[in-house]
């Protein structure tokens, strides 16, 4: 399907997203939430697809939200509209989804790069939470994805100063994975979702489940929940499979169930 602010491409079981706002630096904006979401949407449900990427531009992934069209908000507009919740739809996703930013990831934007799974950067990338100086601050899990991922020194630092951070620094403070050349993000982004995508999806979804969990409960209760579903994928023929490739020293060949 064609999306007025997403272009999408398809690389075998993996769906490449592309923020395009190319006039507003990827701005995210209502319309361009609305169809990230039924891209995510139409993604979850295709049994083709295994993995997502979303990326930006060269120079924006986005610079946060759209700020043209939140400046007349009322508070009450944005209480009662919660404009806000929509965001969250990337968080529920069950197959995983890899941000590939190249140049500003900066407000929204950076807190929707939090939201993927892990954050594969260009060497040109630049992550901020600049809402204090527009009188605001983080209002899509900013405040606390960030702070959870670097640690309270430079998340507050971030917040209260607007100040950016580069990817050399971002990769230092455990914000990315790794930093790529820009030249290669995108194709290395692709390389790295087809590896995830050529696994057991059950395995994947269920490996991605625990390590959320990790954010979400204390220590013990995360190690329970583990090895439920560690116990879980021995009921799937993919373990069969690929415990039984590695014997015959094989390839595995899944069969996502
Ligand atoms: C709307 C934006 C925008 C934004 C850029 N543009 N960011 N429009 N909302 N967030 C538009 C500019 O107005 C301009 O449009 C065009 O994109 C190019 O931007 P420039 O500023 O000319 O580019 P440059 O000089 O290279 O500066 C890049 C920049 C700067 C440093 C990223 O654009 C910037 O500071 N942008 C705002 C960043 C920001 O404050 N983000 C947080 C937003 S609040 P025209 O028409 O003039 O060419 C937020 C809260 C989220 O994200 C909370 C949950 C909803």
């Amino acid at each position: 399907m064609a999306y007025e602010t997403i272009l999408t491409e398809t690389h075998g079981r993996v769906r490449l997203l592309r923020l395009h706002r190319p006039d507003a630096l990827n701005a995210l904006s209502v319309q361009l939430i609305t169809d990230l979401n039924a891209a995510l949407d139409e993604a979850e449900a295709a049994q083709d697809i295994a993995c997502i990427v979303l990326t930006g531009s060269d120079k924006a992934f986005a610079a946060g939200a759209d700020v043209k069209e939140m400046q007349g908000k009322s508070y009450l507009d944005a209480y009662l509209g919660d404009f806000v919740a929509s965001w969250e739809r990337i968080t529920q996703m069950r197959k995983p989804v890899v941000a590939a930013v190249a140049g500003f990831a900066l407000g929204g934007g950076c807190e929707l790069a939090m939201m993927c799974d892990f954050i594969l950067a260009a060497d040109t990338a630049r992550f901020g939470q600049p809402e204090i100086k527009l009188g605001i601050m983080p209002g899509a899990g900013g405040s606390q994805r960030l702070t959870r991922l670097v640690g309270k020194s430079k998340a507050m630092e971030m917040c209260l100063t607007g100040r950016m951070m580069d990817a050399a620094e971002a990769e230092r403070a455990g914000l990315v994975s790794r930093v790529i050349p820009a030249a290669e993000l995108v194709a290395e982004a692709i390389r790295v979702a087809q590896l995830i995508a050529g696994m057991s999806l059950p395995a994947v979804m269920m490996t991605k489940e625990c390590v959320n969990q990790a954010y979400e409960t204390s220590l013990s209760e995360g190690i329970r929940f583990e090895r439920r579903l560690f116990y879980a994928t021995f009921a799937t023929p993919d373990q069969k499979e690929g415990m039984q490739a590695f014997i015959e020293k094989r390839p595995p060949a899944f069969g996502n169930r």
